[in-house]
């Protein structure tokens, strides 16, 4: 496959951007690298080179934060009143709704996921997190408290934005995760340097350019395409920085809490998962078959909370599988850019290789391909949709994140619930859950049981901007959106005043 294929399907609007400069945004400028330095963007599909992106570094970074700095302390955005914030929040999520087909399609190219879930998820989700954000710049309030010291007082709190923050995202919902990380930040006040991920940088430099036509104040939000040995770890380790926030993986993750050690920056944390899908013999089967398909293959299996764990009771075990086995076999992998396409290639090379591997070695401890295994053709970045059957919780396969279409299925033997549970929450992480039955006692208590921080019955992959989300265990710290998303981005402070 040659990538003109895709560069075919690209409208006016999105080729004319792709045959433009990519460059940094800096203090509203779009500027070059310090270094002179850029790397090369690669379309998943043909594995061919589309564009060249200035790369960020320390010294880049270094002027951001500064940029960010003076937008925080001394410009108009220190003044602005709240109803203005919300205004401008919201006339960038009108730009980005003006121009969603154009980001659809920059989507699609960079990160190789189909255009009818980029249009609808990634351009849609942005839309719908900006606007529920905007709205909370005029709610963001601190409480009056009655003391029980004695004399006259008047205690209160006031939640201020905690200043400069560093955002760092991951590629496999490149703007959707931007969108999460500015849209609070900016509701509570803060400037922001803002790093896409090397392999997906498109879209974050169009939104830099609809910032810049949303009239932002200089600095308030810098954009730093590069790559996260360089960029990212600057921004992780830099004493200017008050907060970062980062999605990616859970090994660096840790190195990130390392770096904010030195100035003690607030962190919060989105990492990866192990997602189990626990479907009990009263389910309906007409949803748990394309929703464990769904729940997986989504997305080429890149989500956080892909339910990439099956578990069965022996009851439907089979049938189960089977069906899984049929959904695998019918869906169209293609390029992103052709609408009848519903998986796409995997983000990379790298990945690939990743993917492979492990499905490579989850075979060499024993596990059983019941469809998929491959990868597809030589050129790109495809993988059939995989499930493995056989598996046990020794393998590398069932204990570790692949973060790609592959499901480890296995049957469980049980009715009770805390074994059940247990089994469900052997594992490391715990950003996410599904349970399907149509016994909802059964549902709730297993909710309970669960150690992860969203639950789903009869249903996987839901996010809502006012539903809090984020990890138990090694799958981070904090909660991303609803108001929880408003406390990463403020500091409380008390007053007391002796009347
Ligand atoms: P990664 O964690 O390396 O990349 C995510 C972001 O972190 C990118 O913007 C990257 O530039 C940046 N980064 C990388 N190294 C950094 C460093 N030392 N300091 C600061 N920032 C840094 O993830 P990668 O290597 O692309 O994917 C590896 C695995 O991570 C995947 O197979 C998957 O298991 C997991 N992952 C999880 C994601 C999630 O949504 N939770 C998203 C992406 C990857
Ligand atoms: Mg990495």
């Amino acid at each position: 496959m040659d990538v003109s294929t895709t560069l075919a399907r690209l409208g006016n609007a999105a080729a004319s951007f792709l045959n433009g400069k990519h460059q940094l945004f800096i203090d509203g400028k779009f500027v070059d690298a310090k270094s002179g330095k850029t790397f090369d963007v690669f379309e998943p599909a043909s594995g061919q080179m589309v564009a060249k992106v200035a790369a960020a570094d320390a010294a880049d970074v270094d002027l951001a934060v500064n940029a960010a700095r003076r937008a925080f302390e001394e410009g108009p955005w220190s003044k602005m009143i709240p109803s203005q914030r919300a205004k401008l929040i919201n006339k960038l999520a009108d730009l980005v709704e003006d121009n969603a087909e154009e980001l659809a399609q920059i989507e699609s190219l960079d990160n190789g996921k189909p255009v009818t879930f980029a249009r609808m998820i990634d351009i849609g989700g942005t839309v719908d997190m900006l606007r529920y954000m905007a709205g909370w710049c005029q709610r963001i309030n601190g409480e009056t408290i009655t003391p029980s010291i004695p004399g006259d007082w008047h205690v209160y709190t006031l939640r201020e934005p905690v200043g400069v923050v560093g955002q760092i995202v991951p590629w496999n919902f490149p703007l959707a995760m931007a969108s999460w990380k500015i849209g609070p930040a900016l509701a509570a006040g803060c400037t922001i340097v803002l790093k896409p991920a090397e392999q997906t940088p498109l879209s974050a430099i169009r939104l830099a350019q609809l910032i810049a036509e949303a009239e932002f104040p200089p600095g308030v939000i810098n954009v730093l395409p590069g790559l996260g040995e360089t960029a990212g770890a600057a921004i992780a380790a830099h004493p200017g920085v008050d907060k970062v926030a980062f999605t990616g993986s859970t090994e660096v993750g840790k190195l990130i809490v390392r770096a904010a050690a030195g100035n003690l920056k607030k962190v919060s944390l989105e990492l990866g998962g192990k997602s189990p899908v626990v479907v009990f013999p009263d389910v309906d089967m007409q949803a748990a078959i394309p929703g464990a398909a769904n729940a997986i293959f989504f997305n080429t299996g890149q989500v956080c909370t892909a339910g990439s764990r099956l578990y069965a009771h022996k009851k439907v075990f089979d049938q189960l599988v089977e069906g899984v086995v049929g959904v695998a076999k019918n869906i169209k992998v293609g390029v992103g850019l052709d609408p009848a396409t519903q998986i796409g290639p995997l983000v990379s090379d790298e990945q690939l290789f990743r993917v492979t591997g492990y499905i490579a070695a989850g075979q060499k401890e024993g596990a059983k391909v019941a469809v998929g295994g491959k990868r597809i053709g030589e050129d790109g970045y495809f993988v059939q949709p995989t499930i493995l059957t056989d598996t046990n919780p020794s393998m590398s396969v069932v204990r570790e994140e692949i973060f790609g279409p592959v499901i480890c299925a296995m049957p469980f033997d049980d009715n009770d619930l805390d074994r059940i549970a247990r089994e469900a929450n052997a594992t490391s992480y715990g950003l996410a859950a599904s349970i399907w039955t149509s016994n909802f006692g059964v549902a709730h208590k297993m909710a309970k049981r669960i150690k992860a921080g969203s639950v789903w019955i009869n249903t996987h992959n839901m996010v809502d901007p006012a539903v809090p989300f984020g990890g138990y265990k090694q799958s981070g710290w904090g909660r991303e959106m609803g108001h929880q998303a408003i406390e990463l981005y403020t500091e409380t402070k008390s007053v007391f005043a002796s009347l």
